[in-house]
């Protein structure tokens, strides 16, 4: 029966949604190896999925674990960001949603490869248990309206399982694997509200935008047929997201932007989502979500939020001190003329390789955006680290980097909103 279902995919055909439940089943249950599954995944990566397949890849995995019940809870929102480099987005917009009374039930994973990861950033926190039973997570929620939990292995472990299998095969970049391996995770977490950050380019999983869109389209077409409230945005990682990479360094520019301190690149995506799942959730305009949006941040209500939501979580809150507290090494350029480009997966890279050999080392802050005029011994990077980094590294770090003597465009951050 599955060489048949693998043999029909390798021909092109389109499987039911029984044939596409079996195989997932036969592969939890040790009853198909890594060999026959690389060949069905292999198979799909060649011949494509129909949009229907995917659907039922994507129940199929979401089945073979527990999906979180939110009865009487009311609303509880969820956005996902397909992935990137200075990406802090969650840890700004879950306080500010909670602060407003709206619930906020955010399991995130680790880092992938290159990019960050919330649930990593999440321990910065000392202390923090970010790997709560259900109930406990529940009473969380109900006592601060959110919640940030780190996925566990009963969350649609079919994608544990195959996820593994297509990094280790090299089958991760593929538009129905990867719509079915985000949704059926966010299925299985329950929220009635998505929001999807569909990122593309350099320092994204999607290099290219017809891809990151299909992508997107894809999402939320199974979402709206699961009748969930959704939109996906493309955006840009071209260029790191905020002015900082690396996990404390990402945790401190979330708090400064929550005490209003910051307006780039994040502070901007992190108002707009949030207004978007406010007023998804609210049924109010995007304008009026957005005034209330950035009052909260105004107040001082989001920031007291966070420090509740951590402390909640038997976490330790502190504000940063005002300077960072590492040594400095800077990055200047060699030249006059303007940023070109910015090797955001390379730079994502680093970042972990020199933190994995450095414990000391912080991360990165940016200096210069694409398209910003430079002038020669202008600072483009400042790395942050109490480690010594030798002339070696600091130089794998200016290569990051690519200058131009011609004037280069901005990023346009923000391309299309699908709904
Ligand atoms: N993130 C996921 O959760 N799954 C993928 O396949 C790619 C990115």
């Amino acid at each position: 029966m599955i060489k048949s279902i693998i043999a029909q995919k390798k021909q092109g055909k389109n499987l039911t949604q029984n044939e596409i439940a079996e195989i997932i089943n036969s592969y939890i249950q040790n009853k198909i190896d890594d060999k026959q599954m690389t060949s069905f995944l292999k198979a799909v990566f060649k011949k494509g999925m129909s949009q229907a397949e995917t659907y039922f890849l994507t129940k199929a995995m979401q089945n073979s674990g527990k999906t979180f019940d939110f009865k009487g809870l009311g609303t509880v929102v969820d956005k996902h960001s397909t992935g990137g480099v200075g990406d802090n987005t969650s840890l700004i917009i879950v306080p500010i949603l909670a602060s407003l009374g709206t619930k906020v039930f955010k399991i995130s994973g680790g880092g992938l490869g290159f990019t960050g990861g919330t649930a990593d950033k999440i321990l910065q926190f000392k202390g923090i248990k970010n790997q709560l039973e259900f109930k406990e997570a529940k009473k969380v929620l109900q006592k601060t309206n959110a919640c940030f939990l780190t996925q566990t292995d009963d969350i649609v472990p079919a994608d544990k399982k195959i996820y593994a299998l297509r990094n280790k095969t090299g089958l991760i970049q593929n538009v129905p694997l990867i719509a079915s391996s985000i949704v059926s995770k966010k299925l299985a977490c329950g929220a009635n509200i998505v929001l999807l950050d569909v990122k593309f380019g350099d320092g994204a999983f999607m290099k290219n935008y017809k891809n990151a869109e299909d992508l997107a389209v894809s999402m939320v077409e199974i979402l709206k047929k699961e009748n969930k409230k959704t939109c996906a945005v493309l955006t840009s990682m071209e260029e790191p997201l905020g002015d900082f990479v690396g996990d404390q360094l990402e945790v401190r520019e979330a708090i400064k932007t929550l005490q209003g301190k910051t307006k780039n690149n994040l502070q901007k995506l992190s108002v707009l989502f949030a207004s978007k799942l406010f007023s998804m959730a609210k049924n109010i305009s995007f304008k009026d979500a957005k005034n209330q949006v950035l009052e909260t941040i105004k107040n001082g209500n989001a920031l007291k939020k966070l420090e509740e939501i951590v402390v909640a979580q038997s976490g330790i809150f502190e504000l940063p001190k005002s300077k960072i507290q590492a040594k400095i090494f800077d990055v200047k350029s060699t030249k006059n003329g303007f940023v070109k480009k910015i090797k955001t997966e390379n730079l994502g890279y680093l970042c972990k390789e020199v933190s994995k050999n450095f414990p000391q080392f912080l991360g990165v802050e940016i200096k210069k955006r694409t398209g910003e005029k430079i002038e020669k011994n202008d600072n483009i990077f400042l790395i942050y680290s109490n480690n010594d980094l030798s002339k070696k590294i600091i130089n794998k770090f200016k290569k990051c980097v690519v200058t131009s003597k011609e004037k280069i465009n901005k990023i346009k951050l923000i391309e299309k909103i699908i709904e």
